[in-house]
């Protein structure tokens, strides 16, 4: 084996794999396997001794995982990471880590659905956990919703739906001054293009099945954080709750992280790409994404930030259903669905669930009209995702 003390950038610590346990292969091997035997009882012994860096059972710890694991903390400047098994296991888990019941959390007002509904209802029925939903904009909202059960500031920046940010390193420092721990749901933007626990934010959470993957082949969550706080919820949150990666799906994921830097790149690119086009399209009323230089937070973007992912919202000219349907349904390149961040290119009208969970009075109060359209620009080429939005826009009539 080589040893190799320097440090690299990203897409060469990506795409670079120790071979020492694998006769060579080019590819680590998927260790499918439940549990680890031991040749002795000291051996066994002083495996429980390390239980968060043992190979015992792999509920706790794989070795196919592990070496997913290791990339994705050298990516994001952790000293740990864990894999899930969703999104929504990684953030239960973080969540429940820092809080106890009777405390308050303090989240921004368009977090994920069900991170909200996580917070404000289930949180709060089972453990009596109350919380404040701040705009998320200025410093100021957040310090006058601390009270004295305030354990947690939890953050998604971009967040959902309108993509608005929150400046990180203020809130991080804000938090740090009052004892309290700050998570964010970085999911939007990646660990490629933005990386928050450098901006003292304590602890990161994804949702794989987005742009970490890429594929849309596997669901799976993300931990990231110090050593000490993963190893507390390795052997807590996550061993308790048993929300584990499959070793398959771990090795998919490495897979994935080879082309992490390239695919972001080319979202990137044809996003904004796409974003320029829809701004200047009379059928738009209004463009959200973060990357446009007339986005409102495009400044706090640049500073912490890398780049922009191909993640964007946008407000058809027209409130009537049977036209939103129309165009919906006229486009062909853009499969109508949930979930985004693969290779391939989604569109999806909020509209749709919402409307079933909501008033329109609600979902007016919530700033959402029902035109409001997301896309997730995959990695097809720009000029054809271009003419197809054209093409379907020009079903636009008022
Ligand atoms: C911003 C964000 N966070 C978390 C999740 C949950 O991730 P998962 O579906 O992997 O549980 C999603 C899923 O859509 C999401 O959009």
């Amino acid at each position: 084996m080589k040893t190799d003390k320097r440090t690299y950038k990203d897409a060469t610590t990506l795409n670079h794999d120790k071979r020492e346990s694998a006769h060579g292969a080019v590819v680590p091997p998927i260790y499918q396997n439940s549990l680890f035997t031991f040749e002795s009882w000291e051996d066994i012994d002083e495996a429980f001794n390390n239980k968060a860096e043992a190979y015992i059972y792999s509920r706790l710890m794989n070795p196919t995982a592990r070496i997913a694991e290791d990339k994705l903390a050298a990516l994001s400047g952790a000293e740990k990471a864990k894999l899930c098994a969703s999104g929504i296991a990684a953030i239960s888990s973080a969540i429940l880590h820092c809080i106890n019941a009777g405390d308050h959390i303090i989240t921004v007002k368009d977090i994920y659905g069900p991170s909200n509904n996580f917070i404000s209802k289930y949180l709060k029925n089972k453990f009596n956990v109350s919380s404040s939903f701040v705009d998320g904009k200025n410093i100021e909202e957040f310090e006058s919703a601390i009270n004295d059960k305030t354990r947690l500031i939890y953050l998604e920046s971009p967040a959902s739906l309108k993509f608005e940010l929150q400046d990180l390193q203020s809130i991080a420092s804000l938090a740090k001054n009052h004892g309290l721990k700050t998570i964010i749901d970085n999911t939007w933007a990646s660990p490629y293009f933005q990386k928050p626990l450098e901006l003292g934010i304590d602890i990161e959470v994804h949702s794989v099945s987005k742009y970490i993957c890429g594929h849309s082949d596997v669901v799976a969550g993300l931990i990231l954080s110090d050593k000490t706080t993963m190893d507390a919820i390795i052997q807590s949150e996550h061993e308790l709750l048993g929300a584990k990666i499959a070793p398959f799906e771990a090795w998919l994921i490495l897979r994935s992280l080879r082309t992490l830097p390239a695919r972001m790149m080319m979202h990137q690119k044809s996003g904004l790409d796409i974003a320029q086009f829809l701004e200047a399209h009379p059928a738009i009323r209004q463009v959200y994404y973060p990357g446009l230089e007339s986005f409102p937070q495009y400044n706090l973007g640049l500073k912490q930030m890398n780049g922009f992912s191909g993640l964007l919202s946008f407000e058809l000219d027209t409130d009537d259903i049977e036209t939103i349907k129309n165009f919906v349904d006229s486009l062909q390149l853009f499969s109508l669905g949930v979930s985004w961040g693969g290779h391939d290119s989604l569109v999806y009208a909020p509209v749709i669930s919402y409307l079933k969970e909501l008033s329109p009075e609600h979902f007016k109060a919530m700033g959402i009209v029902p035109g409001l359209i997301r896309i997730s620009v995959g990695l097809e080429d720009a000029e054809d995702l271009k003419q197809d939005l054209d093409e379907a826009l020009s079903h636009i009539r008022n």
